[in-house]
């Protein structure tokens, strides 16, 4: 039959086990997460392949770079900006395949094989797209950091109207998309410029469109 001291010695071993395996666990398991948090930082790579300003690149990217930061850190052509980084100032707009987009709101890896123009591959200095040049004409800018992607941006809306995509202030949708004031200003909602050039770039958008949008626009 047992003693009391015996007793006490024998709770005083199991307590000092059990606080061994509670902290050989414990190490365990801290070893193992802190290998699982370094193997979530480590980068997943990939090649991505896309064509910008109609010249092929192929590149090594972490694939969480975005497709702006691919185009301003990795292929220096820093025309498109980073205002807001959040889908908020339109910025970063650039074309892809034919439609524009907020390039910091999406993965260059989504991009294998797209065609990306961004206001580099719009016109040079010496030969300036007719939009860069109604720009300057109208004024249509002062700081000029939201301008690349406003002229990026007007490019596309007026290629959208002369498609026939409706926006949402297009009120007959069973007839042509009138060019209009309204239907710019509502197709370039998504682009803001903290300068307020917003009248002067209508008037840009408006000569570009030529003769025929100026007489349609109400
Ligand atoms: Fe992309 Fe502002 S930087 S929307
Ligand atoms: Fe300054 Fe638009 S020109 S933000």
């Amino acid at each position: 039959m047992p003693v009391p001291g015996d007793l006490d010695v024998n709770r005083r071993a199991v307590m000092a086990g059990t606080a061994a395996s509670v902290a050989v666990a414990a190490a365990g398991a801290s070893s193992s997460a802190t290998a699982q948090q370094a193997n979530s930082v480590l980068p997943t790579m990939a090649r991505v392949s896309v064509n910008v300003n109609g010249r092929a690149q192929a590149l090594d990217l972490d694939t969480r770079t975005t497709l702006l930061d691919m185009l301003r850190e990795h292929l220096h052509l820093t025309g498109s900006k980073k205002g807001c980084d959040h889908g908020q100032c339109g910025a970063c707009t650039v074309i892809v395949d034919g439609v524009r987009i907020y390039s910091c709101l999406t993965l260059a890896v989504m991009h294998q094989g797209g065609e990306v123009t961004t206001i580099e591959g719009l016109g040079t200095p010496d030969n300036l797209h007719p939009m860069q040049a109604a720009f300057i004409k109208h004024d249509g800018y002062q700081c000029g950091y939201c301008t690349p992607g406003q002229i990026v941006s007007g490019v596309a809306v007026l290629g959208e109207i002369k498609a026939g995509i409706p926006s949402h202030v297009t009120a007959d949708l069973t007839s042509p998309v009138r060019f209009s004031e309204a239907e710019i200003r509502e197709r370039m909602s998504g682009n803001i410029c903290r300068c307020g050039a917003y009248s002067n770039i209508v008037e840009a958008m408006t000569e570009v469109a030529g003769p025929q949008s100026t007489r349609r626009q109400g």
